[in-house]
């Protein structure tokens, strides 16, 4: 999806501009470009292709000038080639007033087209974006001040938009607008930075402030200035990204995904620390906002979610209902918004999100909240606009997440839920020791994801046998059915592989039928309660000639004996299991998709975060 980045401060801007796209490029693209200020002098350079297409222009037509807007766009309106790329210019009678950058959709832009041709604004692209550089540019006609000459025009748009603009009457000044598309303020020493993911200016600044729909922003080097279209000036909240400088960078990996994949050992003693409270055999969150009393008064919970993190939430289903003996409902969010779902008084509403900003998520969210209920919140993403709207909630502090395959992600969801379902059954009937037993099984993880981790070897080996097929099958019971889910979603979204997640015992009543030497069954089976009836379950595959795959616990010759491959992982309590056995699953998906030559950081149709409905 478009990104964008903004800088004003005491170094020339695009460089800062051009390493800031570079960071978004996961997110997907098809064009890039720019403009900068040199004291009241616009350059704008842009290209259709990568960013490197626009650094080469760069190096032989420049841009100076020490302010500036830049943006990747993810052709909605018109087709991806130079002229469509942003920045759109604004002016007429061969005037230009303004240079704008624009991620989100104008649903009014024809009708505005309209009307600013009949007043003589010439337009030159076919986008949607471009109305909003004439409406802005008309503003300027009767003011200089591109803070105001923004907040005139913003009423008139209709959609969702995140804006970047700069003015060659305003030299220094960058200003951002939002309605529906992220936009953060980065505050740097002498530097100011806009961008529509914080990766972006990650290295310049830890300190940031989320703009909120309705709010606008003018920056310069050493000042910058908010407020909100109705409600006037407002005090932005400042946040700290808790990241290492180095979070968004590859450091040495051949790709994000498999960087993020190797740092969950890591991942998950962040997201625990501090959580953990031995001396009660509970867990605690600072920002659930609702006390112990509240919470047991709880009769039915109800996860939404998307994607990966959906397949988390039904982990937590199972996790929930098997600690905390509660009900628990998992919801695909863009579902839960429009059906008319029943909840009572007693219903907790919980959404999940890596991001924070999935538009299905969000309507989820609202739609509890518009019906009274008390939502909370799962995200990584701080600041975020799912994390500002819940009334409570859960941060993963799984640090920024790049890969658009979400990973680490799904580990530190994972181990949240199991937190919480620990808290939640302790405020119930777990048992003081089985607490404990459950704090101890956590407290191992870290050291033992490690030793999955070596098995890297062996699981490349493994995908070799798959990168050829057409199809694969995961199963997995109990806890290990959403995990095998989602290393069905893990393969197919970055190696093109169908696959299908399935409960195992499912297999029998119709997903069979598939089963041939061509179609390899991942099973994920490690020791547990349902082990020995899964066993059965790789026979029926290898009678009909299947290539039986197999996650399992390291000594398990029974499993290891029913299959082609086996992969291993540490003997570790059933409630933690999923934890390890799905890097496995995200393992072999890296390597199948490698081994085809996919390109894993930036898989085809896909965006990091899917802010349209
Ligand atoms: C899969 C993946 C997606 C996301 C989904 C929800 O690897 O990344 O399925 O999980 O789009 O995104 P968030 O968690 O940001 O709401």
């Amino acid at each position: 999806m478009c990104g964008i980045v903004g800088y004003t401060g005491a170094h020339e801007a695009a460089p800062v501009l051009v390493a800031g796209l570079r960071r978004l490029e996961y997110r997907g693209y098809d064009s890039a470009g720019l403009a900068t200020l040199d004291r009241d002098r616009l350059t704008v350079r842009k290209r259709a292709g990568r960013v490197r297409a626009l650094e080469e222009l760069l190096e032989s037509e420049s841009a100076p000038g020490r302010c500036g807007i830049s943006h990747t766009r993810w052709a909605t309106h018109g087709p991806a080639n130079d002229r469509n790329a942003h920045p759109h210019l604004g002016g007429r009678g061969g005037a230009i007033r303004v240079a704008v950058v624009h991620n989100g959709v104008i649903e009014n832009h024809a009708a505005l087209r309209r009307e600013l041709e009949s007043q003589g604004f010439e337009f030159h692209s076919q986008t949607d974006t471009e109305v909003i550089a004439h409406l802005i540019a008309r503003e300027l006609e009767t003011t200089d001040d591109l803070f105001e000459a923004v907040q005139r025009a913003m009423p008139r748009l209709e959609g969702t938009y995140g804006l970047g603009v700069i003015s060659p009457s305003r030299p220094g000044e960058v200003v951002g607008a939002r309605f529906g598309s992220p936009l953060v303020v980065g505050l740097g020493e002498g530097e100011h930075l806009l961008a529509s993911d914080p990766v972006a200016i990650a290295p310049h600044t830890a300190q940031v402030a989320f703009l909120q729909d309705g709010e606008v922003v003018r920056l310069t080097p050493h000042d910058f200035e908010m407020r909100h279209l109705e409600h006037g000036p407002i005090t932005p909240r400042i946040d700290r990204l808790d990241w290492k400088p180095d979070a968004v960078e590859l450091g040495g990996h051949a790709h994000y995904m498999i960087k993020e994949i190797r740092e969950q050992p890591e991942t998950i003693v962040n997201t625990c620390r501090g959580r953990l409270r031995r001396s009660e055999a509970t867990a605690v969150f600072g920002g659930l906002n609702l006390s112990p009393r509240q919470l047991r008064r709880v009769r039915r919970v109800v996860f939404a979610a998307c994607g990966t993190s959906w397949h988390a939430a039904l982990v937590g289903e199972y996790l929930i209902e098997r600690l905390a003996d509660l009900p628990v409902e998992v919801e695909y969010a863009s579902e839960f918004r429009y059906r008319n779902a029943p909840l009572d008084d007693r219903t907790l509403v919980f959404v999940l999100s890596q991001s924070g900003e999935t538009a299905d998520t969000l309507g989820a969210l609202r739609e509890a909240k518009r019906r009274g209920h008390p939502t909370l919140a799962i995200v990584n993403t701080v600041g975020s606009t799912i994390a500002r709207e819940a009334d409570g909630g859960i941060y993963l502090h799984a640090g920024p997440e790049v890969g658009v395959a979400s990973t680490k992600a799904f580990s530190a969801q994972v181990a949240v839920l199991t937190l919480l379902a620990l808290y939640l059954g302790r405020l119930r009937h777990l048992s003081f020791p089985d607490g404990l037993a459950v704090i101890d099984a956590i407290e191992q993880v870290p050291a033992l994801l490690g030793e999955v981790l070596k098995t890297e070897p062996l699981i490349e080996e493994a995908a070799g046998r798959i990168a050829s097929a057409h199809s694969a099958l995961y199963l997995g019971r109990d806890l290990h059915y959403p995990v095998a889910l989602e290393g069905a979603l893990k393969l197919k979204e970055i190696s093109y592989i169908h696959a299908e997640g399935y409960p195992t015992a499912e297999m029998k009543h119709g997903p069979i039928a598939l089963v041939d030497r061509h179609t390899p069954c991942i099973f994920v089976v490690p020791r547990g309660s349902l082990h020995a009836k899964t066993l059965s379950n790789l026979e029926e595959v290898r009678a009909r000639d299947g290539l039986v795959i197999s996650v399992g616990t390291e000594d398990d010759q029974a499993v290891a004996g029913l299959s082609q491959v086996f992969l291993p992982i540490p003997e570790a309590p059933e409630v933690v299991q999923p934890l390890l056995a799905v890097v496995p699953l995200q393992l072999l998906a890296y390597h199948v998709a490698r081994q085809r030559g996919c390109d894993i950081d930036k898989p085809r149709n896909l965006a990091k975060s899917v802010t349209v409905e």
